[in-house]
């Protein structure tokens, strides 16, 4: 008999005839609306979704494994329709996409990209000196599997890397790793502070106004993780001061509110949570690497840990 496979997201008929070709096996059911699915939910065996209503989860009364297509799935985590019984993975491909965001902008500001663009506009051959990579000191809040892939190119430009982790241990290319504890410290030695946090009660405003206050003059303040990690109403006052710089790619409230103060302050960068957009081949892939475990009886990989909530 074939395992049932429910492929529930706005973008699912393409995932369907990716994961059709791969594992012809399977029986799949692609829907982007709950009326579309109603006749499979009760059989499906295993979801594979980034956010699915209350209504049909709890309908999934034969689901075995539910594959999020998200790397952070605080939505999910102490949702009582995913009992502890179904196995639950994350997915972990979004580690190089994002480090290539932080790069992306570290080096257009750093090397004046504007200057550039708006000189050659006007035929201006107006040579300037760039300020280096090397040497400048980046903190990375959250050593996960993004942390990890941000910190190896870091350290490929030369800079001093420092970061903090839950349980803080020595780590390849990251020259200093502190504690959760140890946060006021080090916030004032990094030039660039990347925030990768999962959403869990421990890091809901991780930076409040007091850890605002402590960075050093010019410092640039990254957030890719969660809006929620950063007290926003905080930042904002702390960037109207003109102190420190931010780039956004999150926010307390997503799509970000058009009255929100952030889109009118010269120092802020605003992305709309792009920095590790969903590439359908990437996201199967590794689907199709866990099915195979699981079709084999083999512990999966990417589990989420429903007690640290990530
Ligand atoms: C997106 O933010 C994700 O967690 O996958």
């Amino acid at each position: 008999m074939k395992h049932k496979l429910l492929i529930y997201h706005k973008d699912a008929k393409l995932y369907g005839e990716i994961l059709s070709k791969k594992l012809p096996e399977l029986e799949i059911c692609s829907a982007s609306r709950p009326e579309e699915v109603l006749n499979f939910i009760e059989e499906a065996e295993i979801i594979f979704s980034w956010k699915i209503p209350d209504d049909l989860l709890k309908r999934a009364k034969s689901l075995v494994w539910f594959a999020a297509m998200g790397a952070g799935n605080e939505h999910l985590v102490n949702n009582p329709h995913l009992p502890e019984a179904v196995i639950f993975t994350k997915t972990t491909v979004y580690g190089e996409m994002m480090a290539e965001y932080v790069f992306a902008y570290l080096l257009y500001f750093l090397r004046d990209l504007p200057k550039y663009f708006r000189d050659q506009s006007k035929k201006v051959w107006g040579q300037a000196r760039p300020e280096r990579l090397r040497g400048k000191t980046m903190g990375i809040l959250g050593l996960g599997w993004i942390g990890k892939e941000i910190a190896k190119r870091a350290k490929a430009f030369g800079m001093h890397v420092i970061g903090l982790k839950r349980n803080p241990a020595p780590m390849e290319n990251v020259d200093q790793v502190f504690g959760p504890g140890d946060l006021k410290k080090m916030i004032p030695l990094v030039d660039y502070l990347v925030m990768v946090l999962p959403l869990t009660p421990d890091t809901i405003h991780f930076l409040g106004e007091e850890e605002l206050g402590l960075f050093k003059e010019g410092a640039t303040l990254l957030n890719i993780g969660r809006g929620k990690t950063i007290d926003e109403r905080a930042l904002v006052q702390t960037l109207k001061k003109g102190k420190i710089k931010a780039i956004l790619d999150v926010f307390e409230e997503e799509p970000l509110p058009k009255e929100s103060e952030l889109w009118n302050l010269e120092n802020v960068i605003i992305t709309p949570h792009v920095s590790g957009i969903n590439i359908p081949e990437e996201i199967c892939e590794g689907f199709i690497r866990n099915y195979e475990k699981w079709t084999k009886g083999k512990p999966l990989t990417n589990l989420v840990d429903r007690g640290r909530g990530y």
